[in-house]
Formats: structure tokens, sequence, C-alpha cells
């Protein structure tokens, strides 16, 4: 079963948290906010590595986050949409066969990986070793393999250590390692951050909205519509980024976060001990029927929406996240048709992925 599926038999039979072992899936609306809003009772501080700012509580998330949110800034991010345009044509270019494009994941993992690149400066030559991780470690997560694991944590290091040594005066990179006194461990750390997880989701949001503009071509025509009139003087696209929260939380492939409990708790009627292992399920708290209605409503559903999570550690990449499927779905809309069927008319199957969103989404391409 995926964690959509998972989820949504949770909420019809009305479980809010699963009991897992010793771990708990937190997969109702309000047990999701419960969780996510009270660091002080459920602690990030998750795991034996340094994760900045993702692993961090109290005064010094506070800190990192200052410094973090500053290049994460609305303004400060819109600089690099020309780039995402750039990024997103040439993908386009180069994919194309006679006149479609069969494979939106690999697109979609080319363009996370070049759209990156623009904002980060890192060096062209490490695009096919980004491109060949994201796949290593979207295996490598499935496989419960140590040594697997090990390998694809190094490679990253490597990847980053080459993207600072190289990284050009005054582009991102080089200003975040240098002008912060940041210890090596904690510049590779953040870069991990903005980079390791956030490939595979930009990568993965992209084939969501594949899916739902091949299903629904309506909604693909209003996108193109508005695309049209883009305005690149802006950080952000009221409609377009509602419509696109709105998708993504009916199929968020950003499927959960961990927390660890300070001190014993009750959650959802469940008596969870301290020092237990709790899974914020975003997937499932933003399908809870309690709470969000059949329909896709994009304003009337964005008051409740998680897909960018909630309290202190609310997602500070959701600006430059959604300039990035901005660009990506105005330069593809032009272009192509988002279509769910084969060139000879029949409807292409989809895999679904154990990790959310797709292995390989149900859509072509072709051109307009
Ligand atoms: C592409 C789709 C993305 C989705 C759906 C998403 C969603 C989220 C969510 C739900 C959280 C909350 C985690 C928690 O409470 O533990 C989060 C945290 C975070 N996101 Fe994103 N994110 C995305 C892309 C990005 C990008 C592109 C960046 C960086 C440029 C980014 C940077 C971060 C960071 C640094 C955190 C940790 C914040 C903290 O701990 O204070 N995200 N993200």
């Amino acid at each position: 079963m995926n964690p959509r599926e998972r989820a949504d038999v949770a909420h019809v039979k009305g479980q809010t948290v699963i009991s897992q072992g010793d771990e708990f899936i937190v997969v109702g609306h309000a047990e999701v906010k419960a969780v996510a809003q009270d660091p002080d009772r459920f602690s990030s501080q998750v795991s034996a590595y340094l994760q900045i700012p993702n692993g961090l509580d109290g005064e010094e998330h506070v800190q990192a986050r200052e410094l973090i949110d500053g290049y994460l800034e609305p303004t400060r991010v819109l600089k690099y949409l020309p780039q995402f345009h750039a990024a997103a044509a040439d993908c386009l270019e180069a994919a194309v066969e006679d006149g479609h494009i069969d494979d939106i994941d690999g697109l979609a993992v080319r363009y996370a990986v070049g759209a990156m690149q623009g904002w980060l400066q890192w060096p062209q030559h490490l695009t096919q070793r980004l491109v060949d991780w994201i796949d290593a470690n979207n295996r490598a997560r499935g496989s419960g393999d140590k040594e697997w694991h090990g390998w694809v944590a190094e490679e990253f290091d490597d990847i980053i250590r080459i993207a600072v040594e190289e990284a050009p005066e005054g582009s991102e990179t080089h200003l975040l390692a240098t002008q912060h006194g940041l210890e090596h461990a904690e510049i590779v750390s953040i870069l991990r951050n903005w980079t390791a997880g956030d490939l595979g989701s930009m990568a993965k949001c992209i084939a969501v909205m594949a899916v739902a503009f091949a299903d629904a071509p309506e909604l693909q025509q209003r996108v193109r519509t508005i695309l049209g009139q883009e305005n690149q003087q802006e950080p952000v696209h009221p409609e377009f980024d509602a419509i696109t929260n709105e998708i993504l939380r009916l199929d968020n492939p950003f499927v959960s976060n961990r927390r660890i409990t300070t001190c014993p708790v009750e959650l959802g009627g469940t008596q969870i001990p301290e020092g237990a292992r709790v899974h914020i399920h975003w997937t499932g708290a933003n399908r809870d029927p309690k709470v969000f209605d059949q329909g896709f409503a994009p304003t009337q559903h964005a008051e409740d929406n998680l897909v960018w999570g909630t309290g202190p550690h609310f997602c500070p990449g959701k600006t430059v996240s959604l300039l990035e499927l901005r660009a990506f779905w105005a330069e593809v809309l032009p272009r192509f048709e988002v279509v769910p069927v084969t060139a000879d008319g029949h409807a292409l199957q989809g895999m679904r992925s154990v990790d959310g969103g797709w292995d390989k989404a149900p859509v072509r391409l072709a051109a307009r």
C-alpha cells in the first residue's frame, strides 16, 4: 500500500494516530498540527547526524532559521526565476523526441537538478552525478542496505565539497560558505538540506502536477492561460500557487517528518510514552475528511493546507519551490499538451511509489 492509500484507510477506520510497534504515525489533521506546533513535547532531534535546521530545537533552531531564511527570502530567490525558465527550456529541448516526451519522471529530475544549479551556481560537470545520485538515493531508501546508504551519504558530501570549492565568487553557495564563519560540516549540512531531499521532492511534485493536468484538461488550460500572462517581477503568483498547493494537498509526495517525544503525551486518544518516535504524516493530514471535502477547491482549502508544514519548522523553501514549479510549467504548457494516453490513444499505466507520488507517472507530453 502506498502512503496515500494507507492514510485513506486509516481515515475510513476513524484512526488519527496509528501505533506501529513502538512508533506512532499521525495521520489526523488536528493531531498533525498539534505535533508540529509543539516543539517542546515533540523534539526534532531525531538523528545522530548534524541536520541544520531540521534536526534542531529551541534557540539553536531559531538562529539557524534566521541565517537560512535570509537566503530563501521571496525577493532574493525571485532573482533566479530567469535561470529556472532557462533550465526548463533546456531540459525540454534535450528530452523531446518526435514531438513528444514520454519520460516525464526523468524530465522532472533533470529539471530539478538544472534549476538548483541555476540557483546555487554549482558547476555543470556535476549534473550527471547529481542525476545519478537522486536515483541511487531513491533506490537506497527502500533497500534497507546500510552500506549503500553509507555510499549515498558519502557521494553527496563529495559532490558538495566540489560545489563549494568551485563556487563562483558572489554565488549563494560561495556566500553561505564564506560569510557566516560556519564549519565545513555545517555548510555541508545546510546545503544537503537545500538539495539532497528537495531535488527528489521537486521532481515528485512535477510528476503529481502532470497527472493532475492530464486528468483535468480544463485545469491544465487554465494554468496555461494564467502562466501565459506571467509577471516575472512577482515572487508570488496567487492563482498558480493556490492551484499548485491544492494539487499537492490531494497527492502530497513529501510524505512525512519525524519527531521524538520529550515526555509522555496523549494524542488523539493514544498514549505515547517519552522517547517515542512519532511520524508526522503530511500526506494523510492533507486528506483528512474531517477537514477537507471531496472537491478540488484551491481557495477554500488554502487555510488548512499543510503541504509546506506548520509551526517552527515550516518549509523555508516554499517560495523558491513554487517559483521553480511555475517556471517549469510556464515553459511546458505553451509547447505541449499533457495527456494520459499513448500516441495511438491507449491509456498509460502508471506506477505509484511506496515513498509517495509516482515511480512512473501515467502521462506524456505531446507537442501542441
Ligand atoms: C518541493 C517541494 C517541497 C515540499 C513539499 C516541502 C515541504 C516541507 C515541509 C512539510 C517541511 C516541514 C518539516 C518538518 O516540520 O519537520 C519542510 C521543511 C524544510 N524545507 Fe521544504 N519542501 C519542499 C522543497 C524545499 C526546497 C526546494 C527547499 C530548499 C531550498 C526546502 C527547504 C526546507 C528546509 C531547510 C526545511 C527544514 C526547516 C526547519 O527545520 O526549520 N524545501 N519542507
